[in-house]
């Protein structure tokens, strides 16, 4: 079955106790929180602060998408502000492995997400080390943007090596995933499709979800 992250991005701030509640009774598995700082990527959003204020108010486990440089510097204190999942970008850590393992000496699962243009192949090193991998489907900064169809085949050679290898890592994929394009992902393997405009711009979001989940089937 696959798994629904809602991307808090795409949320009403002003209200997100609220938007986070409703997409939790609604069926969400996790809650896809987007960090971004201005210089990894040309926006600016959440930081610890946020993080920590949401968490006493979901069950779901907080998967927490860093779009910063120096990841690093960070990771000690989204840890402490109850992020499960910590997933750092390939393109920002020149020692992946020392990255990985400061997340995991901070008590929270690891991911590596890797860009559109980045070939799989740079993070083949990192899979016996990672609980998840992260497939941007859209150059990342902003939601509502277009699904790049490109980076399908890279779901797939990922899924490949995992069985190769006997590794038990999951598969998200992130950016323009709606009805039409969340198929094409599970197809090729992905477990987690996080979905931001096509969740929160819809009113009625247990329908959002259950469309989503509806379209991979069959
Ligand atoms: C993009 C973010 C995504 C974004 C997805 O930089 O990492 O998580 O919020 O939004 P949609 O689903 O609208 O493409
Ligand atoms: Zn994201």
């Amino acid at each position: 079955m696959v798994k629904i992250a809602p991307s808090i991005l795409s949320a009403d701030f002003s209200k997100l106790k609220d938007e986070i509640k409703e997409v939790e009774i609604a069926g969400a598995d996790y809650l896809h929180v987007d960090v971004m700082d201005g210089h990894f990527v040309p926006n600016i959003t959440i930081g610890p602060l946020v993080v920590e204020a949401i968490k006493p108010h979901t069950k779901l486990p907080l998967d927490v998408h860093l779009m910063i440089e120096n990841p690093d510097q960070y990771i000690p204190e989204f840890a402490k502000s109850g992020a499960s999942i910590i997933s750092v970008h390939q393109e920002a850590c020149t020692h992946l492995h020392r990255t990985i393992q400061l997340i995991k000496d901070n008590g929270v699962q690891a991911g590596v997400v890797i860009n559109p243009a980045t070939p799989a192949q740079l993070i083949k090193p990192i899979l016996a080390d990672v609980d998840l991998v992260l497939v941007m489907t859209v150059n990342p900064g902003f939601g509502g943007q277009s699904f790049i169809k490109e980076t399908l085949p890279k779901i797939w050679e990922i899924a490949k090596w995992r069985e190769e290898l006997n590794l038990s890592f999951q598969i998200e994929v992130d950016g323009g995933v709606n009805r039409e394009t969340a198929k094409w992902c599970t197809d090729k393997g992905a477990d987690i499709l996080v979905a931001g405009s096509a969740i929160f711009n819809e009113k009625d979001r247990a329908k959002a979800i259950e469309t989503i989940v509806n379209s991979v089937k069959g």
